[in-house]
C-alpha cells in the first residue's frame, strides 16, 4: 500500500511532537480515532478485491500495531518525564540546616515570680489570684480610697467602658490590693496569702510601665504584729536575693489602707548598690476599716499587708536600670536570663 508509510512516518512524529498527554491523545486520535487517517483506509479495503484485500489488512494491522506500541512508549515518556519535574521541584536539599523550633525561655519578671511564690509558699503562705479588670470598690473604696479622696489621684488608671452586673463601674486595677479584699472576704482568719499579679496606671518612661506587677501580702489573725512583718520581710528579702548581707529599714509613709503605713527600704552589704538605701516595698498593719470591709472585727483581728513591685526586684536582682527592657521583647537582653 502506497499510503501507509508516510502515514505511518507523520504518526510518528506527531507523536514524538506531543510534549504533553493531551497533545498526544489529540494525535492519536488524528491517525488512529474512529475518522482517523489510519481507520479511514481501512474503512477503504471493502473496495478492494479479497487477494488484495488480505495483504492490504495485514499491512494496516501491522502498521496499527507499530502506532500503538510507539503511542504507548510516548505515553510512558510523558508521564515519567512529569513525575521527574515533579521531583525536581520538591526536592529537598537535606544538607540544609534544620529550621528547629527555637527553645523559649521564662521572662526575668516571671522568674521573679516564681521565686516569691516558692519562697512564701515555705513559709505558709497561700497564693491567690484575682482579677485585673477590677471594680472600683475593690480597687479603692474597700481600701479605705473614698471616691474624690485626693490619694486616688495618686494611682490614675485605666477606666473600662462597662459596667459588672451589679452597675458597679471597672477599672484596670492599680495595684494588687483589691486581693487582699477579695481573698479576706472568702477565707476565714487566720489569713496568710500572697498574690502576685499585673497591674496598672496611667504612667511610662524608664521607671514605670503602664502595666507591672506587684505582689501583695497579707496576713492577719488574732496575734500578727508589725513585728511579724519585719520578720517576714526580712526573711523574704535575704532568700530572695541569697544573701544575708543586706540590711532592712521601716520609713514611716502613708496609704490610706494600712495604719501605721511604712516604705520598706534595703541596703546591699555589696555589689553595684552597696551603701544605698532602695525602696523596696509599700507595707503597714491593715487600717481597722479595711479589716471590717473583709466582713472581720477590727477589735479581735489584725495584721499586716505589703505590695512590692516585681520588676523593681528583678532590677535589682539582676543589676538592670532600665525598666522599659522587660518589655521591648529584645532576644539579646531576654537570652541572658533563659537557662
Ligand atoms: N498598694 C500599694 C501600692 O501599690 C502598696 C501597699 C500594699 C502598701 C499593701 C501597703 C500595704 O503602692
Amino acid at each position: 500500500m502506497r499510503d501507509l508509510d508516510p502515514i505511518v512516518e507523520r504518526a510518528l512524529a506527531a507523536f514524538r511532537a506531543a510534549d504533553d498527554a493531551p497533545a498526544l491523545e489529540n494525535a492519536k486520535a488524528l491517525f488512529l480515532g474512529k475518522t482517523g487517517e489510519l481507520t479511514a483506509l481501512l474503512k477503504s479495503l471493502g473496495g478492494l478485491d479479497p487477494e488484495a484485500r488480505k495483504t492490504a489488512g495485514a499491512a494496516i494491522n501491522a502498521a496499527k500495531t507499530v502506532l500503538e506500541q510507539a503511542l504507548e512508549a510516548r505515553r510512558a515518556d510523558l508521564a515519567d518525564a512529569r513525575l521527574q519535574a515533579r521531583l525536581a521541584e520538591e526536592a529537598l536539599d537535606v544538607t540544609l540546616p534544620g529550621r528547629g523550633r527555637g527553645v523559649g525561655g521564662i521572662h526575668p519578671v516571671i522568674r521573679t515570680w516564681q521565686r516569691i511564690e516558692e519562697i512564701f509558699h515555705s513559709i505558709g503562705f497561700s497564693v491567690a489570684d484575682g482579677p485585673e479588670i477590677e471594680t472600683d470598690w475593690c480597687n479603692f473604696t474597700a481600701l479605705n480610697n473614698p471616691e474624690n479622696h485626693p490619694a486616688r489621684s495618686m494611682q490614675d488608671t485605666f477606666y473600662v467602658d462597662l459596667k459588672d452586673a451589679a452597675g458597679r463601674n471597672l477599672l484596670l486595677r492599680t495595684h494588687t490590693s483589691p486581693m487582699q479584699v477579695r481573698y479576706a472576704r472568702q477565707h476565714p482568719p487566720p489569713i496568710k496569702v500572697i498574690a502576685p499579679g499585673r497591674t496598672y496606671r496611667v504612667d511610662s518612661d524608664a521607671t514605670h510601665s503602664p502595666m507591672f506587677h506587684q505582689v501583695e501580702g497579707l496576713w492577719i489573725a488574732e496575734d500578727v504584729s508589725f513585728a511579724d512583718l519585719k520578720g517576714v520581710y526580712t526573711d523574704f528579702l535575704r532568700r530572695f536575693f541569697e544573701t544575708d548581707a543586706l540590711q532592712v529599714r521601716f520609713r514611716p509613709s502613708f496609704f490610706p489602707f494600712t495604719e501605721p503605713s511604712a516604705e520598706i527600704d534595703m541596703q546591699f552589704a555589696q555589689g553595684p548598690w552597696k551603701g544605698r538605701w532602695l525602696e523596696i516595698s509599700g507595707a503597714g498593719q491593715v487600717h481597722p476599716t479595711v479589716v471590717r470591709n473583709f466582713g472581720l472585727d477590727p477589735e479581735r483581728y489584725l495584721g499586716f499587708a505589703f505590695g512590692s513591685g516585681l520588676e523593681r526586684l528583678t532590677m535589682l536582682r539582676y543589676g538592670i536600670d532600665d525598666l522599659r527592657l522587660f518589655f521591648d521583647g529584645d532576644l539579646r537582653f531576654l537570652r541572658q536570663f533563659a537557662t
